[in-house]
């Protein structure tokens, strides 16, 4: 991304969140957190959700639709806020389209690579990350002598869903996807998938103190921010109160989105619209 490219974009324009759903809002509560001052498009494919299962022609295709409807609110970069799209799409939208876009497996490889001590680390994550084996690729770029076992866990994004984060079904789950990731002694495990930081107090107990949770969300919002001050993008102002700050568009089911949004971010969510993404 040229110089030209920052010089034309607003430090007060908004940043274009998106996932295949809910769970991106793991990484825009991140957002929220780390950067109080910005304002955030959050766009969730509820319609065509789950992408773990999809092919990546399909999420490219899907991807770079909701780039196309975030870039009608001139945001000034885009976060795919979703693992799955970040394997599949992140390459092909960064080739065509001049905005900056970052994507949550990088920021989550980069940290697993410096936390592990033994070298082993553990990804769990959907089925399409994992046959990506993206993140093996990018630990493997930082650090060859690390090992990687990947784990598919299709199930934890309903169970999330349904809000069973501290359950005996989780914990049961969770127990027969884990045991052989904790069989080979993994010191670091990253949470692959944008639900999974919700059930992060079943996985820490069934995984054990001595085992390292690397959540890309938190470390996401940490690369954002760098990647806004190095740009001069960072807005420096705070939002005036009654400013729409977070404004939340799903492809469906808008109020069963405001619901599980309100109970997980504790910045009142005022509404969430349905817009047709087919349309873009
Ligand atoms: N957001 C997806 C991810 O992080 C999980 C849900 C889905 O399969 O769409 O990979």
């Amino acid at each position: 991304m040229n110089q030209e490219i920052s010089s034309r974009l607003q430090a007060d324009a908004p940043i274009g969140v998106f996932d295949s759903g809910v769970g991106g809002l793991t990484v825009a509560r991140e957002i929220m957190r780390q950067l109080p001052n910005e304002k955030i498009i959050y766009f969730g494919d509820t319609a065509r959700v789950p992408y773990g299962s999809k092919s990546q022609e399909t999420v490219t295709r899907y991807s770079r639709q909701i780039v196309r409807f975030l870039q009608t609110f001139q945001v000034k970069t885009i976060v795919v806020a979703c693992n799955t799209a970040s394997a599949y799409a992140l390459d092909a939208l960064e080739q065509e389209f001049d905005i900056p876009i970052i994507g949550v497996v990088k920021p989550g490889a980069k940290t697993a690579a410096e936390v592990t001590r033994n070298g082993r680390i553990g990804v769990i994550a959907t089925e399409a990350t994992i046959g990506s084996r993206i993140y093996s690729q990018y630990i493997k770029e930082l650090n060859k002598d690390v090992t990687i076992y990947g784990k598919a866990c299709p199930l934890f994004v309903p169970l999330a869903e349904e809000g069973l984060w501290q359950d005996p079904v989780t914990d049961e789950i969770a127990k027969r996807y884990l045991t052989e990731l904790i069989d080979i002694d993994i010191d670091t495990l990253i949470l692959g998938c944008t639900h999974y930081p919700l059930i992060r107090s079943t996985l820490g107990k069934i995984m054990g103190d001595k085992v390292s949770l690397v959540n890309p969300a938190y470390e996401t919002a940490i690369e954002l921010k760098q990647m806004l001050e190095e740009r001069g993008l960072l807005n420096q102002e705070t939002p005036r109160l009654g400013t729409n700050q977070y404004q939340f568009y799903v492809s469906d089911g808008a109020e069963k989105f405001k619901r599980f949004a309100n109970s997980i971010i504790k910045y009142g969510i005022l509404s969430a619209k349905t817009i047709n993404i087919e349309e873009y």
